[in-house]
């Protein structure tokens, strides 16, 4: 893991804020080689006011109030039912032991118009990092068309390529919750960092992480607090032990270099958006794969398959080198 950060990657993260995305947003506000622009909030895991005020305190928690939370879309770009995840993420959306306070306010602009608005200020500089449905993403699309020549990249977390789906046997949850929304966001020509399950699901927390989580400050604690829950719903639904997967904390290492693909081909990708048992799988190809994937033409989806090692630690070192937090989370 690096050690020198001469410039700071400037990221949006866009969240649906359950518990793996407050770890991505702790992440990104501790490590030193981030600068977050801002958070667009999105329904997903939980509602839409929960994701925005779970975005908030967060912030308020790290110390940063002062990075803006833009509230996104509450239902799918059709307008179709919204199903949420409080058996993952609890009914607070951090496992049932988030904190009392409400701290903070979101701003006026929504969380699309504040995408395209940062990006046209600062054009090429900026990673968006969708972490939740992509609906937010869409609607930033549809509001400025030349987006994907105003951003760095898109890195999202969601899809898998070749590991099973976690709603469908080949849907990821946060394709799955808006396939035409994430169907414009594949389209669009800008490079994307699909960032799936194929990765994520490899990326563990243990239960050794969270006992030095639990000896560190109070960021820290929290952390260690707020994943049981999550963590309980992993042991049960996936591993058989108590293991919290990294989801959207892996996108925010990914996009600014702070974890790196072994293997990481350059593919077309598409979405399903079908009515059958096809529905929110993204279909990459990989049939270069004997090849050692050969170039293809106009492939603009780099699809992480594998990482080096270490992750996990690397986060957990941050965290427990983290104080306490900047308000009263009891
Ligand atoms: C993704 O779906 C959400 O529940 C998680 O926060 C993560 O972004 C995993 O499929
Ligand atoms: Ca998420």
């Amino acid at each position: 893991m690096p050690t020198s950060h001469p410039s700071k990657t400037p990221i949006i993260l866009d969240c649906d804020t359950g518990v793996d995305d407050t770890m991505a947003i702790i992440f990104a506000c501790l490590a030193p080689e981030i600068e977050l622009v801002g958070i667009g909030t999105i329904w997903g895991n939980v509602d839409l006011d929960l994701a925005t005020q779970n975005s908030l305190n967060i912030l308020a928690m790290c110390g940063k109030p002062d990075v803006p939370v833009a509230r996104g879309a509450e239902t799918p770009l059709n307008g179709s039912h919204v199903d949420y995840a409080y058996f993952v993420h609890g009914d607070d959306g951090q496992g049932n032991r988030g904190m009392k306070g409400k701290y903070g306010k979101q701003i006026s602009m929504t969380a699309a118009e504040f995408i395209v608005d940062a990006c046209r200020k600062r054009p090429g500089e900026i990673e968006l990092v969708p972490v939740g449905p992509l609906t937010n993403i869409a609607l930033a699309l549809q509001l400025e068309p030349n987006l994907p020549k105003l951003v760095r990249g898109v890195t999202i977390m969601g899809g898998t390529a070749l590991a099973p789906g976690n709603v469908t046997p080949v849907a990821e949850a946060n394709v799955w919750h808006d396939p035409e929304a994430a169907d414009l966001v594949f389209k669009a020509q800008w490079p994307i960092t699909m960032v799936g399950l194929d990765v994520t699901m490899k990326t563990l927390l243990t239960p050794d992480h969270f006992d030095r989580m639990r000896k560190g400050g109070g960021i820290s604690k929290y952390m260690a607090q707020i994943a049981e829950f999550y963590t309980a719903f992993n042991e049960n639904a996936s591993f058989g032990r108590p293991l919290a997967t990294m989801h959207d904390a892996v996108a925010v290492g990914l996009a600014a270099n702070l974890v790196r693909a072994t293997i990481s081909p350059l593919v077309h990708a598409e979405v399903d958006t079908t009515d059958g048992p096809g529905r929110g799988q993204t279909i990459c190809d990989l049939r270069g794969k004997y090849l050692n994937y050969p170039p293809q033409e106009g492939a603009h989806c780099r699809v992480p398959l594998e990482l080096e090692d270490g992750f996990p630690d690397y986060f957990t070192n941050l965290l427990v080198a983290a104080g306490d937090p900047a308000v009263d989370i009891s």
